[in-house]
């Protein structure tokens, strides 16, 4: 069985001050991260600074959002040109901040996949439901719409190079995390889903769950058939529990 995937979303948290300190902890102790690919997030400020002090390790590097354009007049933004200098291998799509706070609907999420994808750097297309969604019984149908909007603009067999994160909205940031059974549920869900319409990516495909991630939640969720690994934000600023949840990788 492949590798998993563990990843820390920084957001928009950091200081030249606080990455450097973050950096220094993850340098020393990924090697005890055994079987977990690890990817940090940072913001594109301090992209510079990790790429430098991750040059010799084998923790990968992503951003937390791209601009699908090539280049131009598009004041404020940053494209995958730039962001592929800077030796970034992955891009969020689609982060339920991103959906919420800046409007982003799935029409823009697929461009920003598919632009991502021609960059030969992989998409993590986040998905994930409202609390009032699940109250309302649409968990499975929000989350297999948003990855089928996808598979509309770029077909089913772009997922060959793409990692799904499955985030339900009301566990982010909020302490609450999905049940592992909760989890499983819907990344079997996501699977199935993409085994209808292109089945030999659908078994290697990697469905992290995110939200309030923490290390000792995470050996349980990562234990679940269908959890290739996490999508981690809060506990993912301090190298200590960073590590922990790379280590409960299995
Ligand atoms: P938290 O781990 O802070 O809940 O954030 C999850 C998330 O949104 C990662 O992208």
């Amino acid at each position: 069985m492949a590798k998993m995937i563990v990843a820390g979303n920084w957001k928009m948290n950091a200081s030249k001050e606080t990455v450097a300190a973050l950096l220094k902890g993850l340098k020393q102790g990924a090697l005890a991260v055994k079987n977990a690919q690890l990817v940090v997030f940072p913001p594109f400020p301090y992209l510079a600074q990790t790429q430098i002090e991750l040059a010799d390790t084998r923790i990968a590097i992503g951003v937390q959002n791209i601009c699908a354009a090539d280049n131009g007049a598009y004041t404020g933004e940053v494209s995958l040109a730039m962001a592929k200098e800077f030796g970034v291998s992955y891009v969020l799509v689609g982060h339920s901040e991103r959906r919420a706070l800046y409007a982003e609907g799935d029409a823009q999420v697929a461009l920003k996949f598919m632009a991502t994808q021609a960059m030969q750097i992989t998409p993590i297309l986040c998905v994930g439901e409202t609390l009032e969604q699940r109250e309302q019984g649409l968990t499975i149908s929000v989350v297999t719409g948003q990855i089928q909007a996808v598979i509309d603009a770029a077909g089913g067999a772009s997922f060959a190079n793409a990692v799904v994160a499955y985030e339900p909205v009301w566990a982010i940031g909020t302490g609450l995390t999905a049940s592992p059974a909760q989890a499983q549920e819907v990344h079997q869900a996501i699977r199935a889903h993409l085994e209808r319409v292109a089945p030999e990516q659908a078994a290697g495909l990697k469905i992290l769950y995110g939200g309030s991630v923490t290390a000792s939640s995470a050996q349980e969720l990562f234990a679940q058939a269908d959890i290739d690994g996490g999508l981690v934000g809060g506990a993912s600023l301090q190298a200590d529990s960073f590590l922990a949840i790379g280590q409960a990788a299995k």
